[in-house]
């Protein structure tokens, strides 16, 4: 029952995303696709400080994966840069209410990876190991 108010909700942010679009001369970008299926997703963000002032995502996936870009940039903005630095996989299973188990878990993770890349670079830093496995 839950679980099938999670999809409604995801399937509604995916017909009606969030933050869907471009950023002229953003801080950060990354582009980053899922090479199981061919969907791809591009991620910009403006800073203000060490804190996300605007984000918006460009690209073409499946469900989870867009209504999950859709969230998560809903998310972040407000958020330092630390913050989202420190965000995983449980993180996106917490904002989009389900498990969508192993077979799935790229697709809800490529955002935040495109994301998080985009903020390592721009912070000058290495992206750790643990963003790669995203
Ligand atoms: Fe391609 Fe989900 S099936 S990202």
């Amino acid at each position: 029952m839950d679980s099938d108010i999670y999809a409604d909700e995801l399937i509604e942010q995916y017909e009606h995303p969030h933050n869907k679009g471009t950023i002229d001369k953003p801080d950060g970008e990354m582009h980053r696709d899922n090479p199981l299926c061919g969907d791809d997703i591009t991620v910009y963000f403006l800073s203000d400080g060490d804190v996300i002032r605007d984000v918006k995502f460009s690209g073409s996936g499946c469900v989870i994966s867009m209504s999950t870009a859709s969230k998560l940039t809903d998310f972040v903005k407000g958020k330092a840069l630390g913050e989202i630095e420190g965000m995983g996989v449980k993180d996106v299973i917490g904002l989009i209410g389900l498990d969508p188990g192993p077979a799935r878990l790229k697709c809800a993770t490529l955002s935040l990876r495109a994301l998080k890349e985009a903020v390592f670079v721009y912070e000058h830093k290495v992206v750790d190991a643990e963003t790669k496995k995203l």
